[in-house]
């Protein structure tokens, strides 16, 4: 079954770094996403560090905090039927080495810190991670 949702992405420093946010955008666009909420920030390593707290034990939690509070970053609300699934797919795998064809990661991507784009990995995250973003 099919639904509207909404996902959190988000366009990493490496690729705000690199102007390659309107060619994103436009990529999420031609996918059907509609960009419902969007901003242009810099956040604190703290912010970073709450926001990926479910990866707190991993290897990479403090380089990654660092990385995404190192520069600015924009963040979007998107909206398209199953968005959560549908911008994973768009990303495509984490690591832009194993991304296929035709997917942000694979053609923007540097490294798998550098992985240009973020997107939420579940409805139930989503919320959260919208949330986040985009208190009311
Ligand atoms: P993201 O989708 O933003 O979620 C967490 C990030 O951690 C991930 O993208 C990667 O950029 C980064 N990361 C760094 N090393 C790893 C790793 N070994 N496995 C998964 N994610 C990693």
């Amino acid at each position: 079954m099919s639904s509207t949702e909404q996902t959190l992405s988000i366009i990493k420093p490496d690729a705000v770094e690199r102007n390659l946010d309107n060619e994103i955008k436009e990529m999420f666009k031609s996918k059907g996403f509609k960009i419902v909420k969007e901003k242009k920030i810099q956040i604190e390593k703290v912010e970073a560090e709450t926001f990926y707290k479910v990866h707190e034990t991993k290897p990479f939690y403090n380089d990654l905090c660092s990385y995404l509070s190192s520069g600015p970053i924009v963040v979007m609300v998107l909206e398209k039927e199953n968005a959560v699934l549908a911008n994973r797919e768009l990303m495509g795998a984490t690591n832009p080495k194993e991304a296929t064809d035709g997917t942000i990661r694979k053609k923007y991507g540097i490294s798998i810190d550098k992985n240009s784009v973020h997107g939420s990995d579940s409805v139930e995250n989503a919320k959260i991670e919208i949330n986040f973003f985009f208190k009311d």
